[in-house]
């Protein structure tokens, strides 16, 4: 990316973020890891922003410090009753630090820097610019619930933020609003003042979280884990498979009730968190887990993945025998499995396979289990 010019930013964060029913206001709910005001204050701050000036409520200071500690050059202002309110009161306390002033919703917290390059380049001949993109649906203009007319949708366009102007333009603007009308954005501000806005290519990541679903739908961060494990047969044992008591007339030897297939699930769950595997966490010497049953090592597994901030999302077996036939026994395993990993049926599956009476399975030596497990973001994490 060549060298960007000379810019500071303002973020808007001091709204109620109603519609999307937190308890915290949105700018303050955690997604992908960390608060959504963080994630625009820290692209800007990335990007050389000189300064980023954010607008917070009155009551929100404290939160709005935690959620942006440690990040230099940030400036927290009081906001205002509106959205153009709080813009003015940014402007008012940035002054004119920069020729170039950016203008933020932090509800749109994934900044692509291209899209940052462009609205900056188009200052260069243009008093102010926005990024937007085309509509693909069909438009109506509404009468109460009749159709009253139509608009052409080549000519619309949907309006992002990041908007970019030069400082003294927008905020002689923003003074100069009357407030009698509401502004949706700064590019309406600054139209009444006569300045003439270029429009540069948006980006779908842009998009602004509103409702709870944007939070918890479309990008769901999903990890995917593997898990492989063998025991030897030998008689005289109890035959353990996904938590079921099998009956045959050999069982598996091994470290608590060699229980093949708990064993792949746990590494394949350790595996998606990258927490280490089965051995590290339930190692064989250790009291806590001596002749624990495997199920045990499930729940606790899972327990750690949540701690991590994610949720089981789906879990697939594969049992590796000649014999006992899996199948008669397979929907106890599912069920038994979903259970103990505290999701649905529909995301457990058992299958089984034979090696053809080839290998140590195949000569009945042992029976190996391999697993794939997927952990996805708690919602209460942001996904
Ligand atoms: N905003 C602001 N000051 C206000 C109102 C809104 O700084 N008085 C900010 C919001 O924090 C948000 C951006 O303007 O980053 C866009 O507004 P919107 O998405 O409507 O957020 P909220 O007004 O907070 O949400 P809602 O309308 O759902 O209550
Ligand atoms: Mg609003």
């Amino acid at each position: 990316m060549a060298p960007l010019p000379r810019f500071a930013a303002v973020i808007v964060a001091a709204g109620k973020g109603l519609r999307a029913g937190h308890t915290l206001p949105k700018q303050f709910v955690p997604w992908r890891g960390k608060p959504l005001l963080r994630h625009s204050v820290e692209t800007f701050a990335g990007l050389g922003a000189g300064e980023v000036v954010v607008a917070i409520s009155a009551d929100a200071q404290d939160l709005a410090r935690a959620a942006l500690e440690g990040i230099a050059g940030v400036r927290l202002v009081p906001g205002g009753a509106t959205r153009q309110e709080s813009v003015r009161a940014a402007l008012e306390a940035l002054g004119p630090a920069a020729p170039y002033v950016l203008i933020h919703d932090a509800a749109r917290p994934d900044v692509p820097p291209p899209v940052v390059e462009r609205l900056l380049a188009a200052l260069q001949d243009h008093e102010g610019a926005v990024p937007v993109l085309p509509l693909v649906d069909s438009i109506a203009i509404a009468g109460g619930a009749l159709m009253a007319s139509t608009a052409d949708r080549e000519a619309l366009r949907r309006v992002q933020t990041p908007q970019a102007f030069r400082f003294s333009d927008i905020l002689a603007a923003h003074r100069a609003w009357t407030g009698e009308r509401s502004a949706g954005d700064d590019a309406q501000v600054a139209r009444a003042a006569g300045h003439e806005i270029a429009l540069v290519e948006g980006d779908e990541r842009l998009r602004k979280l509103t409702f709870a679903a944007d939070f918890s739908s479309g990008d769901a961060m999903v990890r995917i884990g593997t898990g492989f494990d063998v025991h030897r047969l030998a008689p005289g044992e109890e035959l353990w498979l996904c938590g079921v008591l099998v009956p045959h007339d050999e069982g598996l030897t091994g470290h608590s009730d060699a229980d093949v297939a708990l064993h792949a699930v746990v590494d394949a769950i350790l595996g998606a968190s990258a927490q280490g595997d089965i051995g590290d966490h339930f190692p064989p010497g250790d009291a806590r887990w001596k002749d624990a049953s495997s199920d045990k090592f499930i729940v606790h597994a899972v327990a750690l993945a949540e701690e991590a901030g994610y949720r089981v999302g789906n879990v697939d077996v594969t049992l590796i025998c000649e014999a006992p036939r899996i199948a008669p026994h397979r929907e106890a395993m599912r069920a038994r499995l979903a259970g103990l990993l505290g999701v649905d049926l529909k995301q457990v599956s058992v299958k089984a396979t034979t090696t053809e009476r080839l290998g140590f399975t195949g000569r009945g030596e042992g029976i190996a289990a391999q697993a794939v497990a997927t952990l996805v973001s708690r919602e209460d994490h942001g996904i």
